[in-house]
């Protein structure tokens, strides 16, 4: 499927399946030499990372990991990405852990901000961030990647566990917005 329709919208095929596994495996390996031995917390944010994080588990061969997975609540009549949204989810006891935030796009980075800072207040002593996709060119907030999967353009995308209105998080490969 080089072209798919969702809603009203036309996609194009722009980063596929194994272009994705590759750069998990490369996020894995760099992982694994810097983490192994510090029993990290990875930490998927749903829904947008669960492929993500399912494939960059399977890679990562290492023995002393944990995953959990958290979501953000989001309020009503509220649409800013500057608001803070409440985390549910994280119930591990994370004092003195290693915790690496698992997210699948890093936009405006307001999101995953907005995470970091409630992760560290609940007293983890190294907050990591590992992104499967970064659009550098949207970044506003003022942090660190450590783990960057994919640099991609200032483009809608969907797939992969990106959705549009809702859709288009079960497909394979990653869809860029044809304007
Ligand atoms: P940020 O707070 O601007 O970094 O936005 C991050 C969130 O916006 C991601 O977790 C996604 O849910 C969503 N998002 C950003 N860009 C896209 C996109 O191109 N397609 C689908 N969702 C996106
Ligand atoms: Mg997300």
């Amino acid at each position: 499927m080089q072209r798919i329709k969702l809603w009203d919208k036309e996609f194009e095929i722009s980063y596929p399946f194994e272009e994705i596994q590759s750069a998990i495996k490369k996020m894995a390996a760099q992982m694994k030499m810097d983490l192994e031995g510090k029993n990290p917390l990875f930490v998927c944010v749903l829904n947008g990372s669960f492929m993500f994080a399912a494939d960059l588990m399977k890679e990562l061969e290492m023995n002393d990991v944990e995953i959990s997975f958290l979501k953000l609540a989001s309020y009503e009549g509220t649409a800013s990405t500057l608001e803070i949204k409440e985390l549910i989810g994280v119930n591990e006891n994370i004092t003195g852990r290693t915790v690496v935030i698992l997210e699948d796009i890093v936009d405006t980075g307001h999101t995953i901000a907005n995470v970091m800072a409630q992760i560290s207040q609940k007293g983890a002593m190294e907050v990591k961030i590992a992104t499967l996709l970064f659009k550098p060119e949207a970044m506003t907030a003022k942090i660190d990647l450590d783990y960057v999967g994919i640099e991609i353009p200032n483009d809608f995308i969907v797939g992969y566990g990106l959705d549009y209105d809702r859709r288009g998080r079960n497909l394979k490969d990653i869809y860029t917005l044809v304007k």
